[in-house]
């Protein structure tokens, strides 16, 4: 048995894991992340980084709240895991424009931007000139778009990066190449083995993405989390080409400062399959290049594609256990990891903490799990 000098032991070095790990070794907790893969290795190196709660959360009130919150706390927490790493972080504030390209989408967004407007949030109607000037690229048939200014996109594996790097700068532990296989009580705290041995901590968070609901201790609370495959293309353009983060039903484009025009994705429920394939390919570039036809011009760089960890009701679970109060569950964030990473970060940091009065919190409870 390994003994741990850990107190939290977090399961899963992505985004969530990372994060989490670098809130809590600045509010002084010793905490080492165990990563079967390399840090950002699943699903956070195929992520867009769209940080859009007015996009996503179309459908959702909870989500939308949830994402707000999330977002206001960005370029703080960026800042803060640029200053302890010391590693750059491109987070761009470049909007969005959601697109419509039938009368229906034009009735749905027309309808989105008032409900927005009633939460606060500036979102404005472009066509016509206003459009073909906000984004020239466009393909001349769009009929019009909802702009959405307060929305934004962060590359997330320089992010994880640096999110790692400074919570290492704060004292935490990293092990990558060794996978989990199981948590079970152990006395007063927990134990984890390993495909190298096995740790004791007092607390666990499980942070293991769409790998979370495997390692949920048998006979613990269900936290029913499936994966959801996501592919995602890399094109080289002329910087410029795209300004916004542009976003149809069919496909959505995030350019980079670069001129780098990340497309994406795919959505299918085929189990742990992680492969890119040639159909899923194949509808990102056509849907790009019928919303962008400058796009045919792009150098294709790369697929990328990964496994979101989807739940039921599209929502996380954060929250301790029920069953074993050291587990601490932070998983499920399906289409919105990277949106949701501060917000979930500072949420674990209050339950380690032994606060557990952020009203956050009854939203995303695993023991909600239960109920659905
Ligand atoms: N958040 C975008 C996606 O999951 O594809």
């Amino acid at each position: 048995m390994q003994q741990s000098s850990a107190d939290v032991l977090i399961i899963g070095g992505g985004i969530i894991g990372c994060a989490v790990a670098f809130e809590l070794a600045e509010a002084g907790v010793r905490v080492c992340v165990l990563e079967g893969r390399r840090t950002g290795g699943g699903a956070s190196q195929a992520s867009a980084g769209v940080l859009a709660p007015y996009v996503e959360g179309h459908d959702s009130p909870v989500l939308r709240a949830l994402g707000r919150r999330s977002l206001d706390a960005y370029a703080a927490f960026v800042a803060r895991a640029v200053e302890r790493s010391g590693w750059p972080v491109e987070l761009a504030r470049c909007g969005t424009l959601e697109v419509a390209v039938t009368e229906a989408d034009a009735v749905r967004l027309h309808r989105a931007r008032k409900m927005i407007a009633a939460e606060g949030v500036p979102g404005k109607w472009l066509e016509d000139r206003a459009l073909i000037d906000a984004e020239p690229a466009l393909h001349p048939g769009v009929l019009g778009a909802l702009r959405i200014p307060s929305h934004a996109c962060v590359n997330v594996p320089a992010f994880t990066a640096a999110l790692e790097a400074a919570a290492v700068a704060g004292g935490a532990a990293v092990i990558t190449g060794v996978a989990a296989t199981s948590i079970a009580p152990d006395g007063a705290g927990l134990v984890v083995e390993t495909s190298a041995g096995s740790h004791r901590a007092s607390q666990v968070v499980l942070a293991a993405g769409a790998w979370s609901a495997a390692l949920a201790p048998a006979g613990a609370d269900p936290v029913p989390v499936r994966p959801v495959r996501g592919q995602l293309l890399y094109l080289a353009t002329p910087p410029g080409t795209v300004r916004h983060v542009v976003w149809s039903s069919d496909v959505y484009l995030v350019p980079w400062a670069d001129g780098t025009v990340l497309v994406g994705a795919t959505s299918e429920e085929v189990g742990f399959d992680e492969r890119a394939t040639a159909g899923g390919v194949a509808q990102l570039l056509h849907a790009a290049t019928a919303l962008v036809p400058a796009l045919a011009d792009a150098t294709f760089v790369e697929a990328r594609r990964g496994l979101r960890p989807g739940s039921p009701d599209d929502l996380p679970y954060i929250g301790r256990s029920e069953v074993l109060p050291g587990l601490i569950y932070a998983c499920g964030h399906y289409r919105n990891g990277a949106l949701l990473a501060p917000l979930t970060a500072a949420l674990v940091r209050q339950l380690v903490e032994g606060d557990a009065g952020d009203e956050a919190l009854a939203a995303v409870t695993p023991a909600r799990a239960e109920r659905l």
